[in-house]
């Protein structure tokens, strides 16, 4: 009973902040992400009736407390999908640094669910692995395909899961990533989006906006139409930051280095270079481009003060059994 997933992160180009039933982990809006290539999870779930109590090792470190609580509420929902009340030992590993809005949560959450199912022996369609991923985290439900995926919101649990748009081989767009902070966020995604949809006063504005622009940028990926899809993305990713800056008490996310690079990768549009920038809910940020243009962003982002470290990634491919 034993089984290891390898789950990729993504990216977001049409963001989820917010749900209409925490419970199920229900978005107000749907969103829309390709799947990344470099960053991934691999993780190794086993059920035992010789273990105890539930064990879970995140890079080597055991988890307690909150943390350890998210994921034995995960094993749960799977454990009672899967009839058992079997212990789990869970050993996951992230090659990319965690909790530093790169979206850990949404490539571990994807293993996670698929190893400890088929470790069950439960064989589920990737739609259905999609409805119990995004219980664990709303954004890993995107995670279980690779390519360019959408999460339609849904009204009830089963409607709400994600769909392939495109797979990898359709479009090769790449996303260069400048880290400035490692560490991980003071105010989790969890809390942060709750606080949001509780009291900034222009959330359902956005709401409303985002189905207007998400059949756009749908049609901008199914049609390689580039200015459109970065045009939308960077839309959108200003739209969820005034929405949480909006916010009581305001969430800032950004720190210096993000308005600086914003304000760099605007201009390097002007001599030519299609690039465009989406922030998550962190300081660090995603340069979207085409494959011709990376060498000279990964060249320019490291010369920027305060940049880290560059992370270059394609797109990447659906969970999988290893
Ligand atoms: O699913 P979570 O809790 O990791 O929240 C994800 C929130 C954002 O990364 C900011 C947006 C998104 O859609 O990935």
């Amino acid at each position: 009973m034993k089984s290891k997933a390898l789950a990729h992160s993504n990216i977001a180009l049409i963001k989820y902040w917010g749900k209409k039933d925490p419970k199920l982990f229900l978005p107000w809006n749907s969103s829309v992400s390709m799947t990344l290539d470099r960053l991934y999870t691999v993780t190794e779930v086993e059920f035992s009736p010789e273990f105890k109590e539930d064990t879970i090792i995140v890079n080597g470190e055991k988890l307690e407390g909150e943390k350890k609580e998210k994921v034995v509420r995960h094993l749960n929902l799977i454990r009672h999908i899967g009839k058992t009340d079997l212990k789990a030992r869970v050993v996951s590993e992230n090659n990319f640094p965690f909790g530093a809005g790169l979206a850990s949560s949404a490539s571990a959450f994807a293993a996670l669910t698929l190893a400890a199912t088929s470790a069950l022996g439960l064989e589920l369609s990737k739609k259905e692995l999609s409805i119990i991923s995004r219980q664990g985290s709303g954004s890993s439900c995107r995670s279980i395909y690779g390519g360019f995926v959408e999460w339609k919101a849904g009204n009830i649990s089963e409607e709400s899961y994600a769909e392939q748009i495109a797979p990898k081989e359709h479009w090769d767009v790449r996303d260069v990533i400048a880290i400035v902070q490692k560490e991980e966020k003071k105010v989790s995604s969890r809390a942060g989006m709750a606080q949001t949809v509780e009291t900034c006063p222009f959330f359902m504005k956005r709401v409303e906006e985002v189905g207007k622009y998400l059949p756009k940028l749908i049609k901008a990926i199914l049609d390689k139409d580039f200015k459109t899809l970065g045009e939308i993305t960077e839309f959108d990713c200003l739209s969820m930051h005034a929405t949480m800056l909006t916010t009581k008490p305001m969430l800032l996310y950004w720190s210096p280095e993000t308005v600086r690079i914003i304000k760099e990768v605007v201009s390097w549009r002007e001599e030519g270079i299609e690039a465009y920038f989406t922030v998550d809910a962190g300081p660090n940020v995603h340069v979207i481009t085409l494959p011709e243009y990376v060498k000279e962003v990964e060249k320019r982002l490291s010369e920027i003060q305060g940049v880290k470290e560059v992370i270059s990634c394609g797109i990447g491919d659906d969970t999988k059994v290893i």
